[in-house]
């Protein structure tokens, strides 16, 4: 694959990955207005799917990014960077995935405060992300390869 079709690539699973945390954020606000925890599963189920959406893209993207921008800073460290916010977004989901399953299989019937914050921070976090990348990162790697090609 080119580079040009990878950056396409990369934006489609963003819109992808965009639209389930939506249906994600959807599901949990039902929650919050209903007070119907049964919907918890429902947000799980979605946090799944976003987790394999997320790690699938994430790995492709780096396999891509990191060396271009390795190259283009010559510098390991502003390359793990991307990595590292990745590891950390794949870190985050795995805690609210457990938390959630701790609240399914307890039964609880209150809405746990701190998981519906803390998934709804990071629903905006992965969203921020993607805008970062395609607004700061993605642009900005565009623009070296142009003028490598000169
Ligand atoms: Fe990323
Ligand atoms: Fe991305």
């Amino acid at each position: 694959m080119n580079i040009t079709d990878s950056f396409a690539l990369f934006l489609e699973q963003h819109e992808q990955i965009k639209a389930t945390a939506k249906e994600a954020q959807l599901a949990l606000e039902r929650i919050k207005s209903t007070g119907n925890v049964e919907g918890y599963q429902e947000v799980l189920d979605k946090l799944v799917k976003l987790k394999a959406e997320l790690m699938e893209h994430s790995r492709q993207e780096e396999e891509v990014i990191v060396p271009l921008v390795e190259k283009m800073y010559h510098s390991p460290e502003m390359a793990h960077y991307v990595e590292d916010e990745h590891v950390q977004m794949e870190e985050d989901l795995l805690a609210i995935k457990k938390q959630l399953r701790m609240h399914i299989s307890e039964e609880r019937e209150q809405l746990d405060e701190e998981v519906f914050v803390k998934t709804k921070r990071f629903l905006t976090q992965t969203v921020t992300h993607i805008f970062e990348e395609e607004s700061g990162l993605f642009p900005m790697l565009r623009g070296y390869l142009l003028q490598m090609e000169k």
